[in-house]
């Protein structure tokens, strides 16, 4: 298949677009660089040996979008363009829901009216908010706590009721855990602008010295080292997980939902406890208050999509720390400084 990548140079779409080459698939790529890199795409062709056509712009313009359909045959569209801060969408609601909502939805409408009726969305565990219980299962309550989530959610229901009045359209939604770890290879990986927000990259930095020392948000939650637990996947798990997507219900319409986990919780002490041993780097660490908004324990039940699409999580915990080690160590400054 064909497929277009929106956001395809940022952390998740750098992977997927080389797990969907790497399927026989064909990808062509829109990203307005606002947080990512172009010299990812240029790693991403070196790991394929092939070139990767791309478009520098914004998955909500429709000019550019019908521009790209006419010069492609695209078979559906995989979703990743989008602002992804918590904190940042609490000060910005307003951003966040041009970016996520407005910018979806004229995605949906021109793709359909360009005939292209397979769309997979990158949504996230968040909508779930605060959960009743864990392991959390698709058709949990969902709740989302900020402008984020409640964008993703948004976005989520505008697929489920045009898919319902289309009756032709086929819209995957992908509720992702925490995305982690990197490409084998150490040329791609994640790359925050910035102070990072999440755990991962926060540690990577650490240990490569570039921060001195990580925050750990609680250290009182009802866990059982007292840190907040989650449901940590190796990117290359995930990018796995929209090839199967794609491969299993491209042409099947109607909507699709999906958890994206491991079902496995692992805490923030473990997390830094297995960076420190697999990069034989110290991650010195402060215990301080705990983060607004944050939730105690998050975790998925992964068994719909093991069903369906026949995709399970295969990387474990330190394949996770060893991968994004490997990029980490060889990319101090991220895609500025690589070798
Ligand atoms: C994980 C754990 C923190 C940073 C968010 C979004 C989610 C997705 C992933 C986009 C928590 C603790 C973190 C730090 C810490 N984003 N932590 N010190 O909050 O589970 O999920 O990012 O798709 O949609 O909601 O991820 O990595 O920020 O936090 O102690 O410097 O690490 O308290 O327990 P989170 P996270």
């Amino acid at each position: 298949m064909h497929i277009l990548v929106t956001g395809g140079a940022g952390y998740i779409g750098t992977h997927t677009c080389i797990a969907l080459i790497e399927a026989g698939h064909s990808v062509v790529v829109l990203d307005n660089f606002s947080n990512s890199h172009p010299e990812a795409l240029k790693r991403v062709e070196q790991i394929c040996q092939r070139p990767v056509p791309f478009y520098e712009g914004d998955a909500g313009d429709a000019d550019t979008l019908k521009y790209i359909f006419s010069q492609h045959h695209i078979d559906g569209v995989i979703h990743f363009a989008g602002s992804k801060a918590v904190g940042e969408s609490v000060e910005k609601p307003m951003l966040y829901y041009r970016n996520n909502v407005t910018a979806s939805q004229t995605l949906i409408e021109t793709m359909n009216d360009a005939g292209v009726h397979t769309l997979v969305f990158s949504s996230s565990a968040t909508v779930y908010g605060d959960p009743q219980s864990v392991p959390i299962f698709e058709d949990f309550p969902l709740g989302p706590t900020n402008p984020y989530g409640r964008s993703k959610l948004m976005v989520e229901q505008i697929i489920q009721d045009f898919c319902q009045a289309s009756g032709a359209f086929s819209g995957i939604i992908l509720r992702y855990f925490n995305p982690v770890g990197a490409h084998d290879s150490g040329k791609i990986g994640e790359d925050p602008n910035g102070i990072p927000n999440n755990l991962m990259p926060f540690i990577a930095q650490v240990a490569v010295g570039k921060r001195e020392t990580l925050s750990v948000f609680g250290s009182d939650y009802p866990t059982a080292d007292g840190t907040g637990v989650r449901d940590y996947i190796h990117v290359c798990d995930l990018a796995d997980g929209h090839v199967k997507a794609l491969e299993t219900l491209h042409g099947q319409p109607g909507s699709h939902i999906f958890n994206l986990g491991t079902g496995n919780g692992i805490s923030v002490l473990e997390m830094v406890n297995a960076y420190a041993s697999a990069s034989e780097q110290p991650v010195p660490y402060q215990l301080v208050a705990r983060r607004p908004g944050d939730v105690a324990c998050c975790y998925a039940n992964s068994d719909h999509a093991k069903k369906v699409l026949g995709w399970e999580a295969k990387h474990d915990l330190h394949s996770m720390v060893s991968s994004s080690w490997h990029w980490q160590s060889g990319n101090p400054d991220g895609y500025q400084s690589g070798k």
